[in-house]
């Protein structure tokens, strides 16, 4: 063990040194590519390559932090650090996801906010509109071209890595959640059995074979009808939502359709909407006639993206909450959520653009309700009897304490979860709340069923917790 933390050590010292060197090289790109004087093609293209030079150190220091975290999980399997580690990068990743993620949305919201709020200028024809602002103590201009501005300026600003590392940090994320513990997080026998492989497979190929469906009805006439477009991709996204419960559980299925959007607005990106900015950019650089339709195109794919960030956030938000994903039929509840919350952003873009929908805000309000009503739990039956804390003792015993107790004896949940316990009658009626929640209503836990708790079990615990959680005998 001892030799293994001085690797680590090593290691990290290691990597804290190249980061300096990799830092130290960057900036002096930087600076340099600032005093250059660019007005020649070779001094531009001289600048280009520096870029992109620049480019693959950032990706260097990307892929170093993956090389260490994949030695680390070497290191610690399969020992007691297992679990800590794997609590630390799901912290970690998922504070940069976070990140990224708000960095990323929060542009899109303030060019799309720009969009529609631009006034017209009629004495510069060239120009779709400009508009003043004010934020953070100084006084903002912006004008947005047409098409292209006549001369390409010397800076120019790109917006891409938000929603590239967004994208890579969610990807790492769905990994160490659920791939790494296939077992309990992704597969549940009572859906679907099947090897951790072919669960992985399954999760990663229907990434790649949505984003292609998706892609593919993008570069047909459809795109140009954003409604039918809307209904088609919407009918497309259900299938998904179905499928994946019925090879999932459902909290994985909810992350994968969450995964599933948040994909194709990062493929949007990368795929469609850079590449279109690239191609009109060497246009106006070389002179040649600009294709509108480019930017026509780059602007329906970041249209759609628009329209997914509410739906987006919700799902992945909601993947922490059983009271969706626990219900009977999850995949109506995850299309229901996201017409609800996509209208939402619909009536944003309206008012933002200063048309005012008697319809559209209260027809999602009234959905998202009626998702809460349609998801309420069934009435239960009659409580006959009075259920003893003995008789709750005993199923909390079998059902529950593998996992929440002071010393677990599952196999992936070494920590008591959440710090959740019930090792003594006390700790039992003060989770009282939760255990309805979660075994009870939701029937979220045990975690895939993995203790087989019966319903006969589940009915004498809400009776229990009815008649008042008493602990005395
Ligand atoms: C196989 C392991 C496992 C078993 C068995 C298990 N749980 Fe859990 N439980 C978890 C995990 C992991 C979490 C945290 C993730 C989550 O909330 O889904 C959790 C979370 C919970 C929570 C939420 C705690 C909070 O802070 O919100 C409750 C309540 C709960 N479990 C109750 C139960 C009850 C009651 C049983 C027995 C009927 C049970 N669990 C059996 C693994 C298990």
């Amino acid at each position: 063990m001892q030799i293994t933390l001085i690797l680590l050590g090593l290691a990290v010292l290691g990597l804290l040194i190249l980061f300096t060197k990799l830092t130290h090289d960057a900036n002096h790109i930087d600076a340099k590519q600032k005093s250059e004087d660019q007005d020649t093609k070779q001094d531009e293209d001289v600048a280009e390559k520096l870029v992109d030079s620049k480019n693959f150190l950032y990706t260097g220091i990307v892929v170093c932090f993956l090389l260490l975290a994949v030695i680390t999980w070497l290191l610690v399997k399969d020992t007691m650090y297992a679990g800590h580690f794997q609590s630390w990068s799901n912290l970690i990743v998922r504070w940069m996801h976070i990140t990224f993620g708000i960095a990323w949305i929060g542009t899109s919201f303030l060019f799309v906010f720009m969009e529609n709020s631009l006034h017209a200028n009629k004495n510069k024809p060239e120009l779709k509109g400009d508009l003043w602002m004010v934020h953070g103590g100084g006084f903002w201009f912006v004008e947005k071209y047409k098409v292209a501005p006549t001369v390409m300026p010397k800076g120019l600003h790109w917006f891409k890595y938000e929603a590239y590392f967004t994208w890579i940090t969610g990807f790492a994320l769905l990994c160490v959640v659920y791939y790494f513990n296939a077992e309990a997080m992704l597969i549940d026998p009572n859906i679907m059995d099947m090897p951790t492989w072919m669960g992985i497979a399954i999760g990663i190929g229907s990434l790649i074979v949505g984003y292609g469906i998706y892609d593919g009805l993008s570069r047909t006439p459809l795109l140009k009808k954003p409604v039918w477009f809307g209904v088609v991709l919407f009918s497309i996204l259900v299938g998904f939502a179905y499928f994946y419960c019925q090879v999932f559980n459902a909290r994985a299925a909810y992350i994968h359709f969450g995964a599933l959007i948040g994909t194709m607005m990062a493929g949007n990106v990368f795929f469609a909407i850079i590449p279109a900015q690239k191609a009109l950019v060497k246009a106006a650089k070389d002179g040649t006639p600009l294709d509108p339709w480019l930017g026509q195109f780059a602007s329906m794919r970041s249209f759609h993206n628009n329209y997914f960030t509410l739906p987006v956030l919700f799902v992945m938000i909601s993947n922490h909450f059983p009271i969706t994903f626990g219900h009977e039929y999850p995949w109506l509840i995850l299309a229901a959520l996201s017409i609800a919350s996509g209208t939402l952003k619909h009536w944003l873009n309206l008012r933002e653009q200063g048309q005012l929908s008697v319809w559209v805000f209260p027809i999602s309000v009234l959905m998202l309700v009626s998702i809460i009503f349609i998801s309420a739990p069934p009435k239960p039956g009659e409580c006959k009897d009075e259920v003893t804390i003995t008789e709750v003792y005993s199923i909390m015993q079998e059902r529950c304490v593998t996992c929440h107790s002071s010393s677990p004896t599952d196999k992936v949940n070494t920590k008591a979860p959440n710090g959740v316990m019930y090792d003594t009658p006390q700790q039992i009626k003060k989770m009282a709340d939760k255990i309805m929640q979660r075994a009870v209503i939701t029937k979220t836990m045990p975690q895939n069923n993995s203790t087989g708790m019966l319903p006969e079990e589940r009915e004498k615990l809400r009776c229990w917790i009815e008649q008042g959680a008493n602990i005395e005998e």
